[in-house]
């Protein structure tokens, strides 16, 4: 099994030095988030520093790897960038030989989300948009959010994903849609459930 000093000398050679320091920004913010809510912080700090691996290959190889692993769909033929998450997921498992499921997933999924996330993939979701790089409307109120509730927080995340996609004439991907309206029926359900709690 390789070490995690070995994984971060391989990221440091594959990728920018503006993308290292991203990653690297992720990996801290995501380790913070993990000590908070109660996961493993070396699976985060791992899930962060790999979070963009495939960030930097050329869109034909994204697409290429995709279609070769039956990942590609109308929306990703047109936005190869989106690609980046899971074929990263693909690239991580063959060439570092990391196996983990929650690292993966966390790796998969961190550009759509998906309904049901689990703890780690909700948490590279959200450092990946707060690490203390990010500058743009609304990313303090989810810096806040992201202290105290992760579900709350992936509901404006998405909100402002899908915000920001609306606002530049981006196409979303149907399964941003999905998990946006999975938090958003998890959140009405907990609020329903807190006024009966509270009598
Ligand atoms: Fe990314
Ligand atoms: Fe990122």
């Amino acid at each position: 099994m390789i070490s995690n000093k070995e994984i971060i000398e391989l990221v440091e050679k594959q990728i920018s030095s503006g993308l290292l320091q991203h990653v690297c920004q992720v990996a801290q913010t995501a380790e913070k988030m993990a000590v908070r809510f109660e996961t493993d912080r070396e699976k985060a700090f791992l899930a962060g520093i790999l979070h963009d691996y495939a960030k930097e290959r050329p869109e034909e190889e994204l697409t290429a790897i995709a279609e070769e692993n039956g990942l590609l769909d109308e929306i990703y033929r047109q936005v190869p960038f989106l690609l980046h998450a899971p074929v990263g997921a693909i690239l991580i498992k063959k060439e570092l030989g990391i196996e983990d499921e929650e690292i993966l997933n966390a790796i998969g999924n961190h550009t759509l989300g998906r309904p049901s996330m689990g703890r780690l993939e909700k948490i590279i979701y959200l450092a990946d948009m707060i690490e203390p790089g990010r500058d743009y409307p609304g990313v303090e109120r989810l810096r806040n959010l992201c202290q105290c509730d992760l579900d709350q927080a992936m509901l404006a995340a998405l909100d402002s994903t899908l915000g920001y996609c609306l606002q530049h004439k981006r196409m979303i991907h149907p399964q941003t849609i999905n998990t946006r309206n999975y938090f958003l029926k998890l959140d009405k359900m907990k609020a329903k459930q807190s006024r009966k709690d509270q009598g």
